[in-house]
């Protein structure tokens, strides 16, 4: 009648591809524990680490908790616990890790009537309250696991890419705040014609590179050109971090999501071990505190 579930952190955006791109983080991310109960309804219970709303429509995993449960016919309801260790605004999912914990863990105690692409159009009812918009970036490599490229959002459809076998992730979460909604505020309502063309072009060369595992197609494809200029602008040190991460042999680095957070993708764990310390060193010399993680893809 209860299920304890991990909920992965996420990058979104992967340069190239905003709000389509994104991939999983299996070593971070939040606990949560779902629990039938005869009270009917969804109710929070519990939410350590940070100071969130346990107001069912005002909680990220209750709105799409909800979604779900409005869907379905019971005489019961779920009580839902956060044990949150993804900082909000973090630029690595934590919105999405929360929308998808709920939804997730329902469908597990009601014998998994819903498909993974489902659970994903509720849980976007939860993440929309949290950046304001609707997107499925983060959402959909925390349900699917690996590389996901979100093709539409209405109607939703989903496509799982392959991810080369030595391929790590470094991020690097400078301990600074940044709300998606205000970050997405930042950007450009139109792009010049000759930009799209170029970011196009590196997201489908990505999408192939991972497909063929060419890691120098998956570093010459790593550029954004339309995004990264505001945002960077609001993450101290993001280019020295970048640099530092491209000279310890990244393949590729840009902004995690809406930021703080930054990512770079390397070939092998050693590369990736050398990058975190190349980022690590750039915040060092500074007073903003991080956190840092490798991970295989
Ligand atoms: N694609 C989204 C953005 C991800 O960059 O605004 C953040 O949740």
């Amino acid at each position: 009648n209860e299920i304890k579930i991990f909920s992965p952190a996420t990058v979104a955006n992967v340069a190239c591809g905003f709000d389509v791109l994104g991939f999983c983080l299996d070593s971070v991310g939040d606990d949560m524990v779902i629990r039938k109960t005869d009270k009917k309804g969804i109710h929070i219970t519990k939410i350590e680490n940070f100071d969130l709303p346990f107001e069912t429509e005002l909680n990220v995993a209750g709105v799409s908790a909800l979604a779900m449960y409005n869907a379905i016919d019971v005489d019961f309801g779920f009580e839902i616990e956060i044990y949150k260790n993804i900082k909000p605004g973090s630029g690595i999912g934590s919105s999405a890790a929360s929308a998808v914990g709920s939804v997730f863990g329902m469908n597990e105690l009601i014998g998994r009537p819903f498909n993974k692409t489902q659970l994903t159009e509720f849980a976007i009812k939860g993440e929309a309250i949290a950046s304001k918009c609707e997107h499925a970036d983060n959402l959909a490599p925390a349900l699917f696991g690996g590389f996901t490229l979100v093709k539409s959002i209405s109607p939703l459809q989903i496509l799982e890419i392959p991810s080369p076998n030595d391929l790590f992730a470094t991020i690097i979460h400078p301990q600074i705040e940044i709300k998606t909604s205000e970050s997405r505020a930042v950007l450009p309502k139109e792009v010049p014609l000759s930009d799209a063309i170029e970011q196009w072009a590196n997201l489908g060369s990505l999408v192939h590179a991972l497909h063929t595992s060419d890691y120098n197609l998956i570093s010459n494809s790593l550029n954004d050109v339309i995004v990264e200029p505001y945002r960077s602008q609001l993450i101290p040190h993001f280019n020295e971090v970048k640099q530092a991460a491209l000279h310890a042999g990244a393949l590729g680095a840009g902004i995690s999501g809406s930021g703080p957070s930054i990512f770079s993708l390397s070939k092998g764990l050693e590369t990736a071990t050398k990058v975190k310390e190349a980022m690590a060193a750039i915040y060092s010399k500074t007073d903003i505190a991080f956190e840092i993680h490798v991970t295989k893809i």
